[in-house]
């Protein structure tokens, strides 16, 4: 099948590569040209395990390109995704959807035969129905230029399997026709049997923040528990274990820590709260404000215990922080509680430098007050704490023996929970976790 994808970040891209590797003819556009020629050269503007394989055969199939110009892809294409960001607005807890309007803006005065959008974007409910009206009066094909809403729920670091094994797939449509197109589309996928729910766009798009907002709430809840053993002597890792081995329960998503960041959940929660109260139900999900209290409650946790780790002021302190990505495996550092820690111990008069596998470009972009090592050991030297605030492999493995020498206070802050708090102290460190006094 021919189609487009538009916007090419970590969903676009990955989904485009994804496609045209599955057997589709794909365009991919973006409003960014530099972005547009490193995608052409086979090159991902990003860190994304395993997606530079995925573009190579793509591209070298001859099935993908990208492009910046609107007429390649409405000539090109009769499948249209829409995968552009919909980041938090300034000054509100409302989603921006300026980048999904422009896009529908700039594609639907080119709809001049038959054609299926298909959102992916993170939406507030009520957003597919507003853009098939839209289509319906600005696309020349009127009618037949139709509207669908097909959730994304791809995890940074695990997109390109996301994106072709799926959990399962959400089609949002308002007509048999493109029920029909989007198992064709997907044929690829489902052949490997996930489930599919076809169900209205109302609910694909409810679906969506639905499950982040479970997600984060799942996450909220350990690092709430993470509180209470700080104070009651108990140890949050252990009761993670002991709760998840209740399958009602699960034990994914309960590792307790700094808590969530990234370009999805801290701004899925707080548009699905705006959205709601605009809808008049807003008490609904009023304990979402818990949700998101809870967990930047934990970054300045560990802003207290590095205060009191270093005698309780960051004058003339050096305060090494081990990640800069708001997950390990991804360069992506929007809402990163390791950079938020970093910034708040930088402000309050520390020297901080941070090192990170992946993401000190990036990072380096948004605090460039910050210093940043290229090494561990660079990281660490001198420092009157280490805190470790995104679990890296390479952090993990460390040998903490070989960085005792290099520090001037061995004392360790363990915001994710599983350095191996035996042999930091076997190698002469004093070692904290959140929520693991007795650890
Ligand atoms: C998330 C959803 O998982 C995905 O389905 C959706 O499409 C986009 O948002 P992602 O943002 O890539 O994906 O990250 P995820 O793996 O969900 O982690 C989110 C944050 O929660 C990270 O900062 C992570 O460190 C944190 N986290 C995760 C915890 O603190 N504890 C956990 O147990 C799990």
């Amino acid at each position: 099948m021919k189609i487009s994808v538009i916007g090419c970040g970590y969903l676009g891209a990955t989904h485009a590569a994804c496609m045209a590797d599955l057997g589709h003819e794909v365009i991919g556009i973006d409003v960014d040209p530099t972005k547009v020629a490193k995608l052409n050269a086979g090159e991902v503007p990003f860190y994304e395990p395993g997606l530079d394989e995925v573009l190579a055969r793509a591209l070298a199939s001859g099935r993908l390109s990208f492009t910046t110009s609107w007429d390649d892809v409405a000539n090109f294409a009769d499948i249209h995704f829409l995968c552009v960001g919909t980041p938090q607005k300034l000054g509100s807890y409302a989603a921006d959807l300026q980048y999904v309007d422009s896009a529908i803006a700039a594609l639907a005065p080119l709809l001049t035969r038959p054609a299926l959008v298909i959102g992916k974007s993170t939406v507030p409910a009520g957003t597919a129905q507003r853009l098939a009206e839209y289509l319906e009066h600005h696309a020349p094909v009127g009618a037949q230029a139709r509207l669908a809403w097909n959730p994304e729920f791809l995890r940074e670091g695990f997109a390109v399997e996301d994106t072709v094994r799926p959990d399962r797939l959400v089609y949002g449509v308002s007509d048999d026709e493109s029920a029909a197109l989007l198992a064709q589309v997907y044929a690829p996928v489902t052949v490997h049997g996930m489930p599919v729910i076809v169900t209205n766009p109302a609910t694909a798009e409810l679906v969506k923040v639905a499950a982040n907002s479970f997600l984060a709430t799942k996450i909220s809840f350990i690092n709430a528990m993470a509180e209470i053993c700080e104070v009651a002597g108990g140890d949050v890792a252990v009761l993670a274990d002991a709760i998840g081995h209740d399958t009602r329960i699960g034990r994914r998503f309960l590792n307790a820590g700094v808590g969530f960041g990234g370009g999805c959940l801290p701004k899925d929660i707080r548009a699905f709260q705006a959205r709601v109260g605009e809808l008049g139900v807003s008490h609904a999900i009023d304990f979402l404000d818990d949700i998101d209290a809870i967990n930047l409650r934990r970054r300045q946790k560990v802003v207290d215990l590095a205060l009191a780790a270093v005698g309780g002021t960051f004058a003339e302190k050096t305060i090494a922080v081990l990640g800069a990505a708001f997950k390990p495996d991804s360069d992506d550092v929007r809402d990163s509680p390791a950079l938020d820690i970093a910034a708040s111990i930088s402000n309050a008069g520390a020297h901080v430098r941070v090192y990170d596998p992946k993401a000190m470009a990036n990072a380096a972009l948004r605090f460039p007050k910050l210093e940043y090592a290229p090494t561990i050991e660079i990281a660490v030297a001198g420092s009157d704490v280490v805190l470790h605030l995104t679990e890296w492999q390479e952090f993990r493995s460390v040998d903490p023996a070989t960085l005792t020498p290099l520090v001037r206070n061995a004392h360790v802050i363990d915001g994710r929970l599983c350095l191996d708090a035996t042999a930091w102290r076997a190698a002469g460190w004093t070692y904290e976790a959140l929520g693991r006094p007795t650890a």
